[in-house]
């Protein structure tokens, strides 16, 4: 094989898009990407610590050609307290790079792959909890494009949906932690093109003139809603379905899964404000997803008499009702340790084997072993405190340190207990028992 030219990347963030590649040959293409934690405006008055590619959410636009071969830099920011990776679903290969590329802080990763097959595609940190690193924002999109490029249009830009998970509601101000029960049942309270209300509105909004072509290339990072994606006033001429080959015509409302993107085309006739939503439309008015293309020119009054301004559009609020809790049937508990220890295990292998592994012998210098752990064993006290509230801080375990994050587990006392009699029990560990009354008195 001979070889390639090599190119830096340009890498843009939203809404810009990196220029159409116009090279008829392939290249060795070098992406530097670094992750990073910090702390930004989610709404007006309300603050979110995203973890991010490239510091915003969404993270950079990534533009290669079909037959590129790319030579992926991955470094996880010094400051970060978590290890973090990229599955790009541009990769065809184990993970799409998952593990290759996974990085504790202060560290950089470095692998290759080839893009066969072109497309639009998602690209997110698959790093344990996986859910949560999503939620915070670790996506973005990487467009291959085929061989003979795309279509010349005027305009180009990346819109990226995601959901969100906080534990005040809608507008409640100042810093909102991530809201782990939210997110298991996909009820988020904000959901957002681009990383934050407002991000495509007022001075923010995307621009066209009348009569210009628009392409939009727009991804869903989820981590949990399927989008209808809908621009009000528009129709879209031409979306490559899924981010794919396939052509459509003439579509109203496109589905972008979780995790997937569309590309959508279309010609501007006439001036005014189009709004861009998920159509699923409580999401656009009241939690959030809602941006806007202000296009300037020439009024077409026999394309569109009326009036140009869609002032009902105002955001409603998000205050709800509820109705009074029924109390769930009482829990099977554990009548003994043996019993204990077999109900420890399938609390282990849902909430900790993630980060931990089955084998408990966690990943080094991220997550540390619980088998054989000097730093368990001394005193278990110290696992029920680490489950019930979280670790942070330097720690030492079998003479490793580990200065990382470990987030607090929210189980009931029966389970906490069973969980650290399973790991007290497991992997060789010498044995001991945990009972809930003990779990009790550490939450005090
Ligand atoms: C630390 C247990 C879930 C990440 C620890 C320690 C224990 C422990 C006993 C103290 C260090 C040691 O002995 O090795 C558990 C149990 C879990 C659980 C029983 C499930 C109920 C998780 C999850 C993650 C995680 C889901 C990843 C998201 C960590 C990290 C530390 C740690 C990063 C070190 C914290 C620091 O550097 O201060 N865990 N863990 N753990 N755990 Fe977990
Ligand atoms: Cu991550």
């Amino acid at each position: 094989e001979g070889e390639l030219p090599i190119i830096d990347a340009v890498l843009t963030y939203a809404p810009e898009v990196p220029p159409p590649i116009d090279r008829d040959y392939s290249a060795k293409v070098r992406v530097k990407m670094e992750t990073v934690e910090t702390v930004m405006r989610l709404a007006d008055g309300v603050d979110y610590e995203f973890w991010t590619f490239g510091g915003q959410v969404p993270g950079q636009f990534i533009r290669i050609r079909e037959g590129d071969e790319v030579e992926f830099h991955l470094s996880n920011h010094p400051d970060s307290k978590m290890p973090h990776n990229i599955d790009l679903h541009a990769v065809t290969g184990p993970g799409g790079g998952a593990t290759s590329s996974f990085t504790t802080p202060g560290h950089t990763s470095e692998f290759n792959f080839k893009a066969l097959n072109p497309g639009l595609y998602v690209y997110h940190c698959a790093t344990a909890p996986v859910g949560m690193h999503i939620a915070n924002g670790m996506y973005g999109l990487i467009l291959v494009e085929p061989k003979e490029g795309l279509s010349k249009v005027d305009r180009e830009y990346y819109v990226m949906q995601g959901d969100f998970y906080t534990k005040g509601s809608y507008g409640q101000q100042g810093l909102q932690p991530f809201d782990m029960d939210k997110a298991i049942s996909e009820n988020p309270d904000y959901v957002l093109f681009n990383g934050s209300v407002g991000a495509l509105t007022g001075d923010n909004a995307l621009k066209a003139n009348v009569g210009e072509t628009v392409r939009l290339f727009v991804g869903n990072g989820g981590p949990n809603l399927v989008s209808s994606f809908h621009v009000i006033g528009e129709i879209f001429d031409k979306v490559y379905v899924n981010g794919g080959t396939t052509e459509n015509h003439n579509v109203q409302t496109t589905l972008i899964p979780s995790g997937g993107a569309a590309i959508t085309e279309f010609k501007t006739d006439v001036p005014g404000e189009y709004i861009l939503v998920d159509h699923s439309i409580f999401r656009a008015f009241n939690k959030g997803a809602l941006g806007i293309l202000q296009v300037e020119g020439k009024e077409n009054k026999r394309i569109y008499s009326g009036k140009t301004k869609y002032r009902v559009y105002l955001p409603e609020g998000a205050a709800t009702q509820s109705i009074a809790n029924t109390k769930p049937a009482p829990q099977k508990v554990a009548a003994n340790k043996q019993q204990r220890i077999e109900m420890g295990k399938s609390v282990y292998d849902n909430n900790c084997a993630a980060c931990h592994q089955p084998t408990g012998l966690g990943i080094p210098k991220a997550f540390p072993p619980l088998a054989n752990s000097d730093y368990l064993l001394k005193d278990p006290n110290r696992a029920i405190s680490a489950i019930i509230h979280g670790l942070n801080g330097k720690i030492t375990v079998n003479g490793e340190v580990y200065d990382s994050v470990m987030p607090a587990v929210a189980l009931d006392d029966e389970r906490v207990a069973n969980v650290v009699t399973y790991v007290l029990n497991t992997w060789g560990n010498n044995g001991g028992e945990v009972t809930p009354t003990q779990v009790k008195a550490a939450r005090k």
